[in-house]
């Protein structure tokens, strides 16, 4: 079966085509994404109105890339996979009424994807993942710790109480005037630092140990550039002590919940699984126990659309659809 996926629920607009078998072999045969990162810089975040204008001008283009690469026309398609929540309402939407022709205009059947079950099943698309497996989803908008059971059953063991781990790198990145988005330029200054120059607490949320809260941290760091001590200071040490403490407050729950639910395959997900330290600290720790760590490569961690085909792909491989009226949810829940 040849699925399209489609994704815009936030700054990015992509498109994949995927070839799934009824065995359960994926192949990802393109995966597109047209980024936003040059028109939000400016701004040091995200600006919605101006994400979801953008989505309407690329969303097309970037679908006819994706169906180029894979050597396919649209009327090859089987089925539609399409983000419809969580994110930004006005970005989702433009992604999920394309979705709506296309599948409208083909006769083809459509299914609506929550964006973090993408994120879970990412690591499927490289790897052979045996379920259940604990998945760490960490990115700009989400921190969370799932079980996926199987298809469609998934088991939240924690989550942030506050910020996303990927939104304090952002923020402290801009704090420090190190530019837009912030996860990759502080994980590259890292490498020249010394993590124990500053100290920057932990969080811990009392009696929920595999919950994380990542809005103090920030503070901390605006804190210290406020302060004296800061004249004095490398920007790599305060980039590298920073990032020490938020790899520490993800690391830390999620060994709590490989240990809780016994998995024995942690899969790390999301834009922030890009980060190196993180990478590294998890799976010593991890192997150390005898659990097997996997991450998928950076494309298919940030935001994409393969991740979205694969996350309806069950669904359409039963022959389920959904009706054409589904609407965008900003908080869809998993
Ligand atoms: O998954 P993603 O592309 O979009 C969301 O759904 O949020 O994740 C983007 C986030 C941004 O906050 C970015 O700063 C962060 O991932 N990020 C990183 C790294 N690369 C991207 N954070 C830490 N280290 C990195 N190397
Ligand atoms: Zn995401």
């Amino acid at each position: 079966m040849l699925i399209l996926g489609i994704e815009s629920s936030c700054d990015d607009a992509a498109a994949a085509v995927i070839e799934t078998s009824v065995a359960g072999r994926v192949r990802v045969l393109s995966s597109a994404v047209a980024n936003q990162d040059d028109i939000h810089r400016a701004y040091g975040g995200i600006v919605p109105e101006l994400a979801s204008r953008n989505h309407v001008v690329t969303i097309l283009p970037v679908i006819e890339r994706a169906l180029e690469t894979a050597g396919h026309r649209l009327s090859d398609i089987d089925g539609i996979a399409v983000t419809r929540g969580p994110g930004l309402v006005g970005s989702l939407l433009v992604g999920l009424m394309c979705a709506k022709g296309l599948a409208h205009s083909l006769g083809r059947p459509m299914v609506g994807v929550n964006h973090i079950e993408g994120h879970l099943l990412a690591p499927m698309l490289e790897h052979e993942v045996a379920m259940p497996y604990l998945a760490l989803v960490v990115s700009g908008g989400h921190t969370a710790l799932f079980v996926v059971e199987d298809f469609g059953r998934y088991r939240r063991l924690g989550s942030t109480r506050d910020d996303a781990a990927g939104e304090a790198f952002d923020k402290v990145a801009k704090l420090m005037g190190l530019g837009y988005p912030g996860g990759k330029v502080i994980d590259d200054l890292s490498r020249a630092g010394n993590r124990k120059s500053v100290r920057v607490p932990r969080a811990r949320i009392r009696n929920a140990p595999m919950d994380f809260s990542f809005s103090g941290v920030k503070t901390a760091v605006a804190a210290f550039l406020a302060s004296e001590a800061a004249q004095t200071t490398a920007p790599a040490d305060l980039a590298a002590s920073f990032q020490e403490a938020v790899v520490d407050m993800l690391v830390r729950p999620t060994i709590e919940a490989a240990r809780a639910s016994d998995a024995q395959t942690v899969a790390l997900t999301g834009g922030v699984a890009a980060n190196s330290r993180l990478r590294t600290r998890l799976a010593e720790l991890l192997e150390a126990e005898g659990r097997r760590v996997v991450a998928p490569s950076l494309k298919y961690c940030t935001d994409n659309a393969a991740m979205i085909a694969i996350a309806g792909s069950y669904r359409l491989l039963r022959g389920e659809a959904d009706p054409l009226d589904i609407d965008a949810q900003a908080n869809l829940a998993l």
